[in-house]
């Protein structure tokens, strides 16, 4: 039977209040922070991960776009290399704390805001932390990747009152945006089912398997790392939430999938015959962030596709129930010879066909193809261009919702702890059930807060 999450009995807050005393000593530090005048006016910010994400868009975008706002006062990062090549990127000139002085980093520089752009099995333990030290917090998805981390994060958020935003730019994405203004309409009635199917090419998918992202321990899958955008998107378009979920998933292209491996590629004794070698040393920015850095954290951002560490899924299957009757079908493959989606919606009054066409089919790449189907002879059909800027111009707006005062949040787009919670807890269930063989009812791996009670 499935299990609303609206109609579930949820759990008292005693349990995170007493939690909470274990940290009173840092309760004057949140006031101080309450208090605090800022000479300049402007939100104080702390960045903990200088990699890619951290150094660009949370980091020399900010700088460039919105410093009328917020300024940087500290960074922190396990590798102090790649801090250091960091803050040279971003060009800010600001104290570097290595991760264990994350608390003394908070004590001394006192951000409002701290952005997480670490590993993403990390992104728990800093998002509770710093709420814990009087910070709110602006975290990359997927904001945890089990179930134990979204019950701590829920819990934290109770108890300290301070709050998570949640880095979902592909809401801010036009695509998404149409898809939104559309069923907002009511043109097409309820929405009955959803099939979503993302496809991955040898390149941009590929790149997963290079990386940390390749483990589940540091990414908890693609259902977590790459789906999580996806689900909040559904989420988000549907104003619902999940009910149970069932999946199927499987390694069959990367990873043990072949006959010949090395450590990274840089390294490898197959670089003639492997169609995946990749040298990263024509890349200064990469060099920076990570050739040059490697000696500290033995890790290598070339690592192989072949890697026989490598444990998720390459091609997945998910099946979801929505609170509000909804049916939604999401498929990802990751080694295609074409990178996009397909997303239809089958509403009451007619269909509505999204194509979005990254790099093919080669007469329509780089054009968002929509249709809407009302019966055997009405079909309308247009197509949209991304926006100008990274992520097709969504990761300046979602900045500018986050940082610039005023900003109006025509779609809801601003993404809280639970939309951050609700689309990690798809990709969580989904991995349980490929692991058990069994559909996983979402109320029955958090204990959701009474403050979420709809
Ligand atoms: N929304 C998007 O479009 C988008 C795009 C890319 C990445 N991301 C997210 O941004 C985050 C960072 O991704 P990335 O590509 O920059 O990865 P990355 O590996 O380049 O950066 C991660 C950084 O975290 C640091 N780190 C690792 N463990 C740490 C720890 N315990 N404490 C402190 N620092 C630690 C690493 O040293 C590294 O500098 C990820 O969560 C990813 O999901 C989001």
């Amino acid at each position: 039977m499935q299990k609303s999450i609206r109609r579930r009995n949820f759990i008292g807050e005693t349990a995170s209040v007493a939690a909470a005393t274990a940290f009173l000593p840092y309760t004057s530090l949140a006031t101080d922070n309450k208090n605090k005048v800022q000479p300049s006016g402007k939100k104080r910010l702390a960045l903990v991960g200088t990699g890619d994400r951290g150094s660009s868009n949370w980091g020399k975008s900010v700088v460039n776009n919105f410093a009328e706002y917020v300024e940087f006062v500290a960074l922190c990062d396990i590798n102090p290399k790649r801090m250091e090549a960091a803050k040279q990127l971003i060009g800010v000139d600001v104290k570097c704390y290595p991760a264990p002085d994350f608390d003394l980093m908070i004590k001394e520089t006192r951000p409002d805001l701290v952005i997480v752009t670490t590993t993403d099995c990390f992104h728990e333990k800093y998002i509770v932390r710093a709420m814990e030290l009087g910070c709110d917090v602006i975290s990359e998805k997927s904001i945890a990747i089990d179930a134990d981390q979204c019950q701590r994060i829920a819990d934290a958020e109770v108890r300290t009152g301070r709050k998570v935003i949640v880095g979902f730019n592909v809401r801010h994405m036009n695509e998404s945006i149409e898809m939104k203004k559309i069923l907002l309409s009511g043109e097409l009635g309820k929405v009955i089912s959803i099939d979503y199917h993302e496809y991955l090419d040898t390149s941009h998918g590929a790149s997963y398997f290079r990386r940390w992202h390749g483990k589940k321990a540091y990414s908890g899958s693609l259902l977590l790392h790459k789906a999580s955008h996806h689900f909040d998107l559904i989420n988000w378009l549907l104003e619902s939430e999940p009910i149970d979920v069932h999946a199927i998933g499987k390694l069959a292209f990367y990873g043990h999938n072949n006959n010949y491996r090395g450590r990274n590629c840089r390294d490898c004794a197959f670089t003639e015959k492997c169609k995946f070698y990749w040298d990263m040393t024509k890349d200064a920015r990469m060099m920076a962030l990570y050739g040059n850095c490697e000696d500290v954290d033995g890790y290598f951002r070339d690592g192989c596709v072949w890697d026989n560490e490598i444990d998720i899924y390459d091609t997945s299957s998910v099946q979801v129930n929505y609170d509000n009757g909804t049916q939604f079908t999401y498929t990802m493959n990751t080694f295609l010879p074409q990178e996009g989606q397909r997303i239809t919606f089958f509403c009451e009054n007619g269909k509505l066909d999204v194509n979005l066409n990254y790099s093919q089919p080669w007469e329509v790449a780089g054009t968002f193809e929509f249709r809407i189907t009302k019966d055997r002879k009405t079909t309308k059909y247009w197509i949209l261009k991304p926006a100008e800027g990274s992520h097709g111009g969504a990761d300046d707006r979602l900045k500018e919702l986050i940082f610039k005062p005023g900003t109006k949040d025509q779609f809801n787009s601003r993404a809280d702890s639970r939309a951050g919670i609700m689309s990690s807890l798809i990709g969580i269930a989904a991995r349980q059930s490929i692991e058990t063989g069994k559909m996983v009812q979402i109320a029955d791996l958090v204990k959701f807060p009474k403050v979420w009670r709809g």
